[in-house]
């Protein structure tokens, strides 16, 4: 299955009952493995989590800890992208140069790198 595929797959999990926004996320770790997230809010509505932090916890529990690609997928006309936080905990596992894919329906509509991003990111590097 492709990243694409898998992300279409993973927006009909969705849990979006207060944004009625719909996001998917697939992470392809070091390895070649797909893992795909998708958002779930909450009625205490900061509680909510986004797709991207859920595709990587799920890579995370699947013994990786290095991201290749990724591919974010929304609905609707507007290019999705993901949010601040999500560039950073992308940041943990990506390099700049990682590819972003911003999808929609009909597949990829552009591809970015992480690097742009989320330019003169702080990383793990950084850290002693
Ligand atoms: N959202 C994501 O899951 N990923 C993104 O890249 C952007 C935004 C979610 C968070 C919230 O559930 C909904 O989209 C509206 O902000």
């Amino acid at each position: 299955m492709d990243m694409l595929e898998l992300a279409r797959q993973a927006l009909q999990s969705a849990y979006a009952p207060y944004s009625h926004f719909p996001v998917a996320a697939v992470v392809r770790g070091g390895s070649g493995r797909l893992y795909a997230g998708c958002n779930v809010e909450n009625a205490a509505y900061p509680l909510g989590c986004c797709a991207e932090t859920a595709a990587i916890a799920a890579m995370v529990m699947g013994g990786e800890t290095r991201i290749i690609e990724v591919a974010v997928l929304g609905q609707g006309g507007q290019l999705i992208t993901p949010c601040g936080g999500c560039r950073q905990r992308l940041r943990e596992f990506a390099a700049p140069d990682t590819p972003v894919h911003l999808c929609g329906p009909e597949g990829i509509r552009r591809t970015v790198t992480l690097g742009e991003l989320l330019p003169l990111a702080f990383g793990p590097e950084q850290l002693p």
